[in-house]
């Protein structure tokens, strides 16, 4: 019997006994595990002696995975209008990751569920949070959100909570050494996003983070998510191309002196979520972490042809750049070219008075297509991946602006490189107009003096 007959068999026989072995068929078919809610622990809890983790995570972007309105309201937007039933399965199913907490106990396991708010218990609305990591144990697979879980009993009997140390001996509960936790798959387990009906890749920054340097066979030099964003901290961005320095403290309150202890912030690019919040040292971190990613140069040996080559090098971030939601974060080259009296001679990338971008701008992005080359912008309709324009970890691209004919004589020219969360349209089409504006990072600037 060939390899593909015995697994569909081996489907079959699985499948059959799941009529006779429902719960057995929960972890070995599907995989979905089901655990009541009162077997977690309320992250607040946990803030009771991890207080400065606690403080670190708090309004950080797994906190706020289930309240961030423009998840929200891109989910229920998605929702809207479909038949195709692979595409409802996908629209469906953002709670997974979003709502990891709810979806394993039973409630919101939809998205739609996630409109009945009065419905949603309010633990599950802290996002991704102490309990849900460190009941881990391990994964089924290295995407969509599949992470298999050992939760306690509640308060009264927590449980093992799982970590970095081998030593540890806290009385609340019990821990115990996770090699899980000390690499990168824990957060690839998430950070990996495929079309739950059709496959396409929606995210990945995990398998990204596989192909790239910081993935070296040499230990020394294998640099895990956690070497970066849990060595992360106010004024030490912790990226390929600065230092990333132990956090020497402790873990707990009363718990022994530490060489590091793993920061939770969770910071990435998003600097306007935490601000709405009243967090500004997250927002501030955001820019720290983008103003350290990114290298840019301009080569005008070309510029005889009214050539300018524009080099874009990601050195900071260890998958590309950007990463993640890449439909919909905006990255791109804005190029302001200025005569010796100051007049603009010539302009891409600058945002309109909508603060919409035009089209033609240099963006970096990844565009959807429905399985017969036309853009989409509702990922449950991804079928295929029509255009992926990023920068990959420690490489440069070389982007070519002309500059057009007519213009002449010493010239200054002054390239960015931008960052905003989403499309300033998209904002307001599902947020309505001027309802939510979204900051604009500048990334990293470079200048130059060329003569045309
Ligand atoms: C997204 C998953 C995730 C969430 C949410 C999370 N942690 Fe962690 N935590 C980790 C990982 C991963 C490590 C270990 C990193 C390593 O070893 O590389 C860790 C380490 C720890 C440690 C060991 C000390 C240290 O920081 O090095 C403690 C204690 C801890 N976490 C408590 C908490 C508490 C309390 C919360 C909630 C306020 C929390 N964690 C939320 C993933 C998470
Ligand atoms: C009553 C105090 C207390 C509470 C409440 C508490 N912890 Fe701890 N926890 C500790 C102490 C003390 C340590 C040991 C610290 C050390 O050895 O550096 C610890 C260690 C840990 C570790 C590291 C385990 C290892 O061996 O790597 C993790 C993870 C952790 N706690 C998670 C949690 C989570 C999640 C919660 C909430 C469900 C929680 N803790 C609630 C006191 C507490
Ligand atoms: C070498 C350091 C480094 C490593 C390793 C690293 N990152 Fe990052 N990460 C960055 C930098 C710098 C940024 C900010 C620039 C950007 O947005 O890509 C970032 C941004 C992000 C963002 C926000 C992206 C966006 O634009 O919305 C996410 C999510 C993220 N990282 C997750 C991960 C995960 C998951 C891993 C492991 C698979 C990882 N990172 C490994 C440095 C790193
Ligand atoms: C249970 C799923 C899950 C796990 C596990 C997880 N993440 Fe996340 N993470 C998310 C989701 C969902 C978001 C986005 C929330 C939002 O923007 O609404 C996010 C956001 C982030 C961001 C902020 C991105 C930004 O735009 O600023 C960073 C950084 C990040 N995660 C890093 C990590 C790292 C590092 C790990 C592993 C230690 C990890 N995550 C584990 C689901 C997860
Ligand atoms: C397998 C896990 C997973 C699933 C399923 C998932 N997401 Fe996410 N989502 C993430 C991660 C991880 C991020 C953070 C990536 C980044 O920062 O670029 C994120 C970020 C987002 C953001 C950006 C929020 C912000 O504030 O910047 C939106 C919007 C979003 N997701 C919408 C959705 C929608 C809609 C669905 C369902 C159709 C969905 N997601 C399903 C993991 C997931």
């Amino acid at each position: 019997m060939n390899h593909r007959r015995k697994s569909i068999v081996r489907i079959m026989m699985c499948c059959g006994a799941l009529f006779l072995v429902y719960p057995v068929m929960m972890l070995s078919c599907s995989k979905v595990q089901h655990f009541e809610l009162s077997r977690f622990v309320a992250p607040d809890v946990c803030g009771g002696c991890h207080d400065a983790i606690y403080e670190q995570w708090k309004n950080s972007m797994h906190n706020l995975s289930q309240s961030d309105t423009l998840y929200r309201e891109v989910a229920f937007a998605g929702l809207k209008g479909l038949t195709d039933s692979g595409e409802i399965q996908e629209a469906e199913h953002c709670v997974v990751c979003h709502n990891p907490m709810g979806y394993v106990s039973g409630f919101p396991t939809k998205t739609s569920h996630e409109q009945q708010d009065d419905k949603i218990p309010a633990v599950t609305k802290e996002g991704i949070q102490c309990d849900f990591c460190h009941s881990a144990t391990g994964a089924y697979r290295i995407y969509n959100a599949k992470i298999k879980l050992e939760p306690g009993h509640g308060e009264a009997n927590p449980g093992i909570k799982r970590g970095p140390f081998g030593d540890s001996k806290p009385d609340f509960h019990t821990s115990a050494f996770s090699e899980f936790h000390t690499k990168s798959e824990i957060c690839g387990v998430c950070h990996d996003v495929r079309h739950v009906a059709f496959g396409t890749k929606l995210e990945t920054t995990y398998e990204e983070w596989t192909k790239s340097p910081y993935n070296s066979s040499d230990p020394a030099k294998r640099v895990y998510c956690q070497g970066c964003h849990m060595y992360h901290r106010p004024g030490i961005p912790a990226t390929g191309s600065t230092p990333r320095p132990e956090n020497p403290g402790v873990a707990a309150a009363g718990g022994p002196e530490r060489k590091h202890i793993f920061t939770h912030y969770f910071v990435g690019a998003n600097s306007f979520f935490p601000a709405l919040k009243g967090d500004k040292v997250k927002a501030k971190m955001a820019v720290e972490r983008l103003q350290n990613a990114a290298e840019l140069a301009i080569d005008d040996s070309a510029v005889s042809t009214r050539k300018l080559f524009i080099l874009v090098k990601n050195t900071g971030a260890g998958h590309y750049l950007p990463t993640g939601l890449t439909d919909v974060r905006q990255m791109w080259l804005q190029v302001v070219v200025k005569s010796t009296a100051g007049k603009v001679v010539y302009a891409t990338g600058q945002p309109d008075g909508d603060r919409y971008l035009a089209e033609g701008t240099i963006l970096f992005n990844t565009v959807f297509g429905d399985g017969n080359g036309k853009k989409v912008t509702n990922i449950a309709k991804a079928r295929e991946i029509l255009s992926d324009h990023r920068v990959p970890p420690g490489q440069a691209l070389k982007e070519t602006i002309t500059i057009p004919s007519g213009i002449r004589g010493p010239l200054q020219v002054e390239v960015s490189l931008l960052y905003r969360s989403a499309p300033q349209k998209l904002v307001d089409s599902v947020m309505g107009k001027g309802k939510l504006i979204l900051p604009v990072t500048t990334m990293v600037t470079a200048k130059k003096r060329i003569t045309m």
